[in-house]
């Protein structure tokens, strides 16, 4: 399938399924306490989402069996919920959630601190952040989409972190995974040319250690190969002829603080 350019009404549905995806988000991570089950965040994203009259886009995705990817320390992405796997004071937890909304799909990616956690900790879930945003400044109509790719890696390396190689983002639509792949890092190739209408979901993976990843034996939860921890940040956006809609996100966030400012590193 083509890479697709979204009506202005599919854009109106995107807009409405990333405002949704934002609040979950939001919320969610709010929710998170010591002493949780992966499980229990899962069912209260579950309940969130369809709360709001949407579809959680993961819910038996090529049979993965939750509403939320919940990913701990060093589990990259896709980790399961569990009854049995209790988040303690320190760990960083990733969530990554999808919801459909009359049809249309919307992904996006936090890490969270529980409780108090390391400076490196902190300083990698940052980066990972920052890594997206640095990689925003060439999502623009007319840009290449490898360099885009390009700066988000080169930013998390500066940083001197491992970039995940294994796993990308992706377009996004009616679909979850709709074409081009979205790499995190440098391509010999430019990749195409964006052009406004088009929507992506651009997930950096930053590990603390080597970019190296397994996958366990349930064949889903991806971890660092060396154990040490890994951060996830994902939007879903818009390109525009200038600068990009970020469709997943709050008015918070955005008040908060996104554009990194060049050279920060
Ligand atoms: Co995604």
């Amino acid at each position: 399938m083509p890479v697709t350019i979204k009506s202005a009404r599919e854009i109106e549905l995107m807009r409405a399924a990333g405002k949704i995806l934002a609040k979950v988000h939001q919320d969610l991570g709010k929710a998170l306490k010591p002493g949780m089950t992966t499980l229990e965040i899962d069912q209260i994203g579950e309940e969130m989402i369809r709360s709001y009259g949407c579809i959680p886009s993961f819910k038996n995705y090529q049979g993965y069996p939750a509403s939320v990817c919940v990913s701990v320390n060093n589990e990259v992405v896709h980790g399961i919920p569990s009854e049995r796997r209790r988040i303690q004071e320190g760990d960083i937890v990733s969530l990554d959630i999808g919801v459909i909304y009359k049809g249309y799909h919307s992904d996006a990616a936090r890490t969270h601190g529980v409780g108090e956690i390391s400076e490196n900790a902190a300083r990698l879930i940052k980066r990972t952040r920052e890594s997206f945003f640095a990689g925003l400044r060439f999502a623009t109509a007319g840009c290449y989409l490898h360099q885009m790719s390009k700066a988000i890696g080169d930013y998390a390396e500066k940083a001197g972190y491992g970039v995940v190689r294994d796993l990308v983002g992706h377009g996004i639509g009616s679909h979850l995974h709709e074409e081009p792949e979205v790499p995190n890092f440098r391509k010999l190739t430019r990749g195409i040319r964006l052009r406004p209408g088009m929507t992506l979901a651009v997930e950096p993976m930053i590990n603390e250690g080597t970019s190296n990843v397994e996958w366990m034996d349930d064949n889903w939860t991806v971890v660092t190969q060396d154990g040490k921890l890994s951060a996830h940040y994902e939007n879903t956006i818009l390109i525009t002829k200038s600068r990009p809609e970020i469709l997943s996100i709050t008015e918070d966030e955005i008040a908060g603080g996104i554009w990194v400012p060049e050279g920060s590193l």
